[in-house]
């Protein structure tokens, strides 16, 4: 289950980065001064970017290369942190990542959850593990943003997995259904190459 995402990381082969960060995330997020989970992060720059807003960021990710590489390529410096897994703590910074397996991770509570290829690169079967876990994680009030992919799940299958609105919300009841935006310029290769014609990013929020 998790190896081959380790693999992936020790090959180079993490297509899903965006190195100028998540257009929606920038777009959507309203909250400051809150303390945000972001779970499989990777080495995601809106770590960076929900600092910015004023924000406290705790990542989980699986992959130490990742953990490193997000450090070394920002220029951040780290000390090491106990917790629940073993931790990063960027110096004079609002960021900290946790390296290992998201579901050993218990360190909330969080008042905030910036989700972003982490719901839709999981199994089916995974999902609900994966939500009853964030959720026990975050406060009832939790602010939240989830985004989802939508495309014709016959044509290719995932990762990233297409979720229908009823998954979602099953999920997250507080969840809305806030923007659609056509993300088909940006489908992995393998969605185009298999015929794809259309792949729909969608924006969930709970405030
Ligand atoms: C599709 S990538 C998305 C990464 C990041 N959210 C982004 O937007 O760039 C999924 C990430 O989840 C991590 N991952 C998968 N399973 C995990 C687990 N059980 N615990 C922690 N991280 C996990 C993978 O290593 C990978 O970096």
């Amino acid at each position: 289950m998790n190896e081959p995402w380790i693999e992936r990381w020790q090959e180079g082969r993490t297509g899903w980065h965006e190195p100028t960060g998540n257009g929606n995330l920038q777009a959507h997020w309203k909250w400051s001064g809150r303390r945000v989970l972001v779970p499989m992060c990777g080495k995601t720059v809106d770590l960076l970017w929900l600092e910015q807003q004023g924000n406290e960021v705790v990542g989980v990710e699986l992959s130490e290369i990742a953990v490193l590489a997000f450090f070394e390529e920002n220029g951040i410096e780290y000390e090491s942190v106990d917790g629940s897994l073993p931790g990063y703590q960027a110096v004079g910074r609002q960021i900290s990542l946790y390296c290992g397996d998201y579901f050993n991770f218990t360190d909330g509570p969080f008042d905030a959850h910036y989700d972003r290829g982490a719901l839709i690169a999981l199994q089916a079967d995974l999902r609900p593990r994966y939500a009853r876990h964030t959720s026990s994680l975050l406060t009832d009030d939790a602010a939240q943003l989830v985004i989802t992919v939508e495309y014709d799940q016959a044509v290719c299958d995932g990762p990233p997995f297409s979720l229908v609105s009823e998954e979602v919300t099953g999920h997250w009841p507080r969840l809305q259904r806030h923007a659609v935006i056509d993300d088909t310029e940006n489908a992995p290769p393998k969605f185009l190459e298999a015929g794809l014609e259309v792949i729909h990013e969608v924006v969930w929020i709970a405030s």
